[in-house]
């Protein structure tokens, strides 16, 4: 379940004198499975509760106009408690620097798209998506002034040809919504990465658990929470995950406004 760092010898006695904090409970790197349950989760300081607390305020109190934010929070659009370590543990399993949570995948999918483009930018895209996902690029961001091209993304020749001198995103969706099919993340990442183009990829019906698209060079990941991360119909939500902080602050400034 965990190993120890090389060349330490710390025992357990001691592992367990520090069992207080999560992430400081056990040394080293741990696996996914264990990341699944305890990335980010930490007890909640004022009363020892170990489960997340459902923090369902919208606004937070500042000690003073000097120390605003001086807890992080101001707003829940823009942050709240509960939400953080949820975004924290999204990074984390997904290998990135920052994750933006939002209430569905499609609020993720437009975010990421805002966040990246503008009118008169290209993006190319594959002819097989989730529907909501090539309907808000013909239905409401074309009528913007942004450009895409809708190509089959099993071949990444394909994705190649379609590129043009205004193209600042690559949108791949792997497994594709509804047919399954395949897109070569490491591949179609060079590809936008030659032409100064951002990559994102919706991983949703891979999960983390088949399929991190940041370690194969992509820029972003698009989740869909309704689906396998959430898995028990019972609530919406969706995230975009960035590998570096210059993207993260970016698809988070689109969602605060
Ligand atoms: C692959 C994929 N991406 C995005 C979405 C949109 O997610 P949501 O329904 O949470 O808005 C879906 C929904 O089915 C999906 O299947």
């Amino acid at each position: 379940m965990f190993r120890l760092r090389p060349g330490r010898s710390t025992t357990l006695t001691a592992l367990r004198r520090k069992a207080t904090v999560s992430g400081t409970w056990l040394e080293g790197e741990m696996k996914l499975d264990t990341n699944f349950v305890h990335a980010a989760v930490t007890p909640e300081p004022k009363s020892g509760a170990i489960l997340t607390p459902l923090f369902l305020s919208t606004t937070f109190i500042q000690e003073s106009v000097e120390k605003y934010l001086d807890k992080g929070y101001s707003y829940s659009r823009t942050n709240n408690p509960t939400v953080t370590v949820l975004e924290q543990k999204l990074a984390k399993l997904e290998n990135g620097y920052g994750a933006c949570a939002f209430g569905t995948g499609m609020a993720a999918t437009t975010s990421a798209i805002s966040a990246t483009m503008q009118a008169g930018d290209h993006c190319v895209i594959s002819d097989c998506s989730y529907g909501g996902t090539n309907r808000s690029c013909r239905e409401f961001f074309t009528p913007m002034g942004m450009e895409f091209t809708f190509v089959d993304f099993r071949d990444p020749e394909n994705v190649k040809k379609a590129m043009k001198p205004n193209t600042k995103l690559v949108f791949s969706e792997t497994p594709a919504n509804p047919v399954l099919s395949l897109t070569d993340i490491e591949a179609v990442s060079k590809i936008a990465k030659d032409a100064g183009a951002k990559h994102v990829v919706d991983a949703t019906f891979a999960t983390p658990v088949i399929c991190r698209p940041l370690d194969w060079g992509a820029d972003m990941v698009i989740q869909s929470l309704t689906k396998y991360y959430e898995g028990h119909n019972i609530m919406t939500g969706g995230a975009v995950i960035s590998k570096d902080q210059a993207l993260h602050e970016k698809v988070k400034w689109a969602r605060s406004l």
